[in-house]
């Protein structure tokens, strides 16, 4: 799996925002990593970690974008909300079988994917918008 890389275009412009996405990202690096040399299989408790700091950050997300005003934030709560959803049935669905396999492989790159829906797609519209309101660290 390729490793996830936050570059320019990728950063929000908000500090606390982009140091928690590269936190993701290198999370989600490292598991991906360890999935090839890990005899023992720690996938579940990595994915929970993952999961823990992904709902803090969708949490610490939304009361930044509450403070400044952000028109698009039930929409983007929604968005939170679902992928919540999601993730939390992957985690699930893996902890049914905890077997060290392809599921793993399958496993991390769902939520990678997941991320990056966050993070590329439903991001990039409060990016214009602290852009829209000079928004500065
Ligand atoms: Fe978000
Ligand atoms: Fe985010």
């Amino acid at each position: 799996m390729k490793s996830l890389i936050i570059n320019k275009n990728l950063l929000i412009g908000h500090s606390a925002i982009d140091a928690e996405h590269q936190q993701i990202a290198d999370l989600i690096g490292e598991c991906a990593n360890t999935l090839v040399v890990d005899k023992a299989c720690y996938c579940l408790e990595k994915y929970q970690a993952i999961y823990q700091y992904v709902i803090q950050h969708y949490d610490n997300e939304e009361k930044i974008m509450a403070e400044l005003g952000y028109p698009n934030l039930a929409n983007h709560q929604k968005q939170h909300n679902n992928d919540t959803q999601n993730f939390n049935k992957l985690v699930s669905d893996y902890a049914a079988h905890k077997i060290c396999s392809n599921k793993c492989v399958h496993t991390i790159k769902m939520i990678k994917d997941i991320f990056i829906d966050d993070m590329i797609t439903a991001d990039m519209d409060f990016k214009s918008y602290l852009q829209e309101i000079r928004y500065k660290d």
